[in-house]
């Protein structure tokens, strides 16, 4: 696990997008592992500053988010296939076809999960998953106790992650009750992760991730099984280590 210290959010996000871009250029189809939240929400402005700038092109780049709330169509605000065009997606040279959200609002949600892990398969695997991570150690939505051995998955979310994510709804009784997520081993099999992480908010996450006991209790801890992790976090996230 490399670790890179940062003094802020914007370095974080300058970080984050240098490690993004080399993957892009080095590789013939990248295949990008995405996330939502706040915190890369930085890393996309830069991306799309390089892009505006001509010096990075997504012509070849696949991508595939992490998760989707369950009962919100795309053209929902909350959900995060519109986030994606709006943080990124819509401002860059991506071909819309090749940007991959699991379907919150099919009929079959199981077999949509069944279909995703085969979607990405098929495109040859994730060459770098970015990361946030959750205050109680969830990445993606996988919620404390989930199996380490789980795939993309439909999942109950645990009302601290509700309460955490009101702020994008109008109320908590908007946040969906559940979400679909690529599942843990999902997330482990991608060939390197990055994992960004900012503010003292997280600062006891992070190092529960990097030094406590690695536990189904607190998912993001198996990240210190994987061989390949970058984590860029700032001071504050830091601080505790
Ligand atoms: C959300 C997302 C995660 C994200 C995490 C932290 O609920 N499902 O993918 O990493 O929680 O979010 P934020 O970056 O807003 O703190």
């Amino acid at each position: 696990m490399q670790l890179k210290t940062v003094e802020n959010y914007q370095d974080m996000s300058m970080v984050a997008c240098s490690i993004i871009m080399e993957k892009v250029k080095q590789l013939e189809s990248p295949v990008l592992g995405l996330a939502t939240g706040s915190t890369p929400e930085g890393l996309y402005k830069q991306l799309i500053e390089q892009y505006k700038q001509d010096n990075v092109s997504f012509q070849n780049v696949k991508t595939f988010n992490l998760d989707e709330y369950v009962g919100l169509t795309k053209q929902n605000k909350q959900s995060y296939d519109y986030y994606m065009r709006e943080n990124l997606f819509s401002h860059i040279d991506i071909d819309l076809a090749n940007t991959y959200l699991p379907n919150g609002a099919s009929a079959d949600l199981d077999q949509e999960c069944i279909d995703y892990e085969a979607r990405i398969k098929q495109a040859g695997g994730i060459d770098i998953q970015v990361l946030g991570i959750g205050l109680n150690g969830h990445i993606g939505f996988n919620e404390p106790g989930t199996n380490f051995s789980s795939r993309t998955h439909i999942i109950d979310l645990a009302e601290s992650t509700r309460t955490a994510n009101a702020r994008f709804f109008d109320s908590l009784e908007e946040v969906p009750e559940q979400a679909i997520t690529m599942g843990v081993d999902t997330i482990m099999d991608s060939k390197e992760i990055l994992l960004l992480v900012s503010g003292e908010k997280k600062a006891e996450a992070v190092s529960r991730m990097l030094e406590g006991e690695i536990s189904e209790e607190f998912p993001a801890s198996i990240l210190q099984k994987h061989p390949h992790v970058t984590v860029v976090g700032d001071k504050a996230a830091l601080s505790l280590l």
